[in-house]
């Protein structure tokens, strides 16, 4: 498969057998065709190698076919009527995928712009099918070979170079139950620091450090919560990774004291690229120890990026990541809480299609076999964020690690957090960022968002405040810009904007307990933190093209400003206030909570360093019977002892006794000594708010 461009009917194909189907997990099916070989497809988008539990379940409809054809090896899989289809990871266009094809060759793709959208940063061989009765399943062709992936109404179809892959079919009887089987497959995000899902600052490039200090002073002064600034490529000397300018940052740790002295933490950026030089201690040592991508002769390759000519790691050999993941501990030792691996599908700005050349060579080692550069193009990021990821643990062993990584494959969530790369500032790419974020939520990478604000180009203030209005409840939810643009920071648009971009982060910032909660069901059962309105109700087919509002968890729904007649399911009836005026706010999006729900609210506070529950809010909708159901986890924030119980569990029941809602509050897990003096109770209840205040110690009785 020569190209990508792949369009004619094969006149040489023949078939390939599966040699073996098993149930390796509850409705979770495995095919493995004749001629599958681990050694040219090692097991890199799975956790683990699932164990054969029993036969292929009798009936059993979605069966893969393979051939192989001038195009690669194919699988087909035919579809009953009627299905909607979903998924493909990292994509541009619409959240529904019937009749939409991608191509699987990781790509720094700016503005989306390379091959008219179709291939991005990243590379999710995985679709998810949703039947009109509501029942779903999900198919996972297990190959980061070169691909491409047609979402057909009558098929699914995938072709890959490489040899024979795996594929695993998950059937279930709801989408939420798919995704369950996903995680089972390829596992989940660990439980990202409470910091990092608060709101991130960043901009190509805070520097010099006054400059950085000015911004995080301004969000102090001005009252707008933030938890986070960030670090682009300008803190370095001269582009160099894992070095800091002397004349730009002269003191980087008395600079993160004074952040951390403020209640912000700080990422910084590391790229692949490193610069040739051998002077440099990292392209030294790394010469010396030889862990750099060849060419085709066995010479160091070298390719253009920021810095200049760059030498690339080879991340496929063990050495390699070991000596890459110890560069982490003396960087990190200046006081820096996180990483942002970005430029890693890898980018290189003279290469041919901007990447490494097809005929270069990675050396392999353990389980993963020498191969040419077309071979593990796909596997780079992936293979990068492993290393950082093991070199980040071992320096920092008690603290949860927080990386963001441009590039990746299926089932590096459990590596790495995601941005959406290089957008543009203009309204078709804010619209684009719901169903982008969306189809990752439903692809196994629940922790993503976009550059809210828009990345390439100016921006105006109607747009900013559009995008933040409802982008402050992306899961991973950072303002970003480029380098030759206006200032993008929530005071550059004058004061409407700003007291607009004030409100719709400390709404987020009152969410914190809901979207923790959102998190620890990431983290334990692979759900989307934002999901499509469709799971509210999998069985109404007016719900499964909605991509402009979106649920956050299972029972708020946010209906962007500019949304225009979104199909909303019909049990989501009550409106939501959390800040004063945020209803009348012109950006900001229609929170609405589910019939029989309730969600949990801490106060506004300015970072996650400050308790949020002075008081805690119970915000109560009751059903039509009057009962309403929700819970709450909660835990240190950080480190690791939830893992030994040093967590809480928060059971919220509402009931009616005759004009009262009587809220009881259990703990029904873990032992971590949540001190919650006050709560306060809001029922929503005929678009009217009532209210009543307690303790947890004792039932809450609301009169309406
Ligand atoms: C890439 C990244 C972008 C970053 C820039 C400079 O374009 O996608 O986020 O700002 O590089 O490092």
């Amino acid at each position: 498969m020569a190209s990508l461009g792949i369009t004619a009917q094969s006149l040489s194909a023949y078939t390939v057998g599966v040699a073996d189907e098993a149930l390796v997990g509850e409705g979770i099916v495995r095919f493995v065709p004749e001629k599958f070989d681990s050694t040219v497809t090692p097991m890199l988008i799975l956790s683990h190698e699932p164990a054969s539990i029993g036969a292929k379940p009798a009936g059993w409809s979605l069966n893969p076919r393979y051939s192989v054809t001038d195009r690669g090896v194919e699988c087909v899989i035919a579809l009953p009527d009627g299905v909607s289809l979903y998924g493909g990871g990292e994509v541009t266009g619409p959240l529904l995928r019937n009749g939409q094809k991608i191509k699987m060759w990781n790509t720094d793709t700016g503005m989306y712009l390379v091959d008219g959208g179709s291939r991005l940063y990243q590379t999710h061989p995985w679709v998810m099918g949703v039947r009109p009765d509501g029942t779903a399943f999900g198919v996972l062709f297990d190959t980061f070979h070169k691909g491409e992936l047609l979402t057909a109404d009558d098929r699914i179809e995938f072709v890959a170079e490489g040899t024979p892959y795996k594929t695993y079919v998950i059937e279930s009887a709801t989408p939420q139950g798919v995704l369950k089987g996903l995680a089972e497959l390829t596992g989940t995000i660990e439980m990202p620091p409470l910091w990092a899902i608060g709101y991130h600052q960043c901009r190509f490039s805070y520097a010099p450090e006054s400059r950085a200090r000015e911004v995080a002073s301004t969000f102090r002064q001005k009252k707008i919560p933030c938890d986070v600034m960030w670090f682009d490529i300008n803190y370095m000397d001269g582009f160099r990774v894992f070095t800091v300018s002397p004349d730009e940052f002269p003191d980087p740790k008395a600079m993160n004291d004074f952040l951390h002295d403020n209640g912000f933490k700080s990422v910084y950026m590391i790229d692949p690229g490193v610069k040739v030089d051998p002077d440099y201690f990292v392209y030294a040592t790394g010469h010396d120890k030889n862990v750099f991508v060849t060419d085709a002769y066995g010479n160091e390759f070298h390719g253009k990026v920021w810095p200049g000519d760059c030498a690339f790691p080879d991340y496929t050999r063990p050495e390699t990541r070991r000596w890459w993941g110890g560069l982490y501990k003396d960087f990190l030792a200046n006081g820096i809480d996180g990483v942002w691996n970005d430029m890693n599908e890898p980018s290189v700005f003279d290469g041919p299609g901007g990447t490494i050349p097809e005929n270069c060579m990675h050396r392999g080692g353990g389980n993963l076999p020498a191969g040419r550069h077309s071979m593990w193009h796909n596997a780079y990021g992936r293979l990068m964020v492993e290393a950082s990821r093991d070199g980040i643990m071992a320096a920092n062993p008690d603290k949860r690690p927080f990386l963001l990584s441009r590039s990746n494959i299926l089932g590096g969530q459990r590596y790495a957090a995601m941005w959406t790369g290089d957008n543009a500032a203009s309204y078709d790419h804010m619209k684009l960022s719901v169903p982008m974020s969306l189809t990752l939520g439903l692809s196994g990478q629940p922790f993503n968002g976009p550059d809210i604000g828009g990345f390439a180009g100016n921006t105006d203030g109607d747009l900013y405040g559009n995008w933040l209005g409802f982008g402050a409840f992306f899961p991973f939810s950072r303002g970003h810009a480029s380098c030759d643009t206006n200032d993008k920071e929530p005071w550059a648009f004058g004061k409407d904007v700003e007291r607009e971009a004030r409100m719709a982060i400390e709404r987020r910032y009152r969410l914190m307990p809901y979207i923790y909660t959102a998190f620890r069901a990431a983290h334990t059962d692979g759900q989307p933190v934002m999901a499509p309105v469709f799971f509210a109700d999998p069985t109404d087919s007016n719900l499964r093209a909605e991509e402009q509002a979106f649920l956050i968890g299972q029972d708020l729904l946010v209906v962007p400003a500019f949304a225009e007649q979104p199909a909303l399911p019909a049990n989501f009836t009550q409106k939501l206030s959390l800040v004063k005026g945020d209803t009348k706010g012109k950006y900001q999006a229609e929170l609405r909570v589910r019939d029989g729900s309730i969600i949990p609210a801490g106060r506004v506070v300015q970072n996650m360093t400050e308790n949020p529950f002075e008081p805690l809010t119970l915000i109560v909708c009751p059903d039509a019977d009057g009962n309403a159901h929700g819970t709450m986890y909660w835990d240190e924030g950080d480190g690791w002892s939830f893992r030994d119980g040093n967590y809480v569990e928060f059971d919220f029941t509402a009931r009616r006794e005759g004009r009262d809602i009587v809220v009881t509050i259990n703990t029904v897990n873990g032992n971590y000594p949540l001190d919650i003096d006050r709560v306060n109770v809001e029922v929503l209840h005929n678009g009217k708010t009532y209210r009543a205040a307690g303790t947890a110690a004792s039932p809450i009785k609301v009169k309406i």
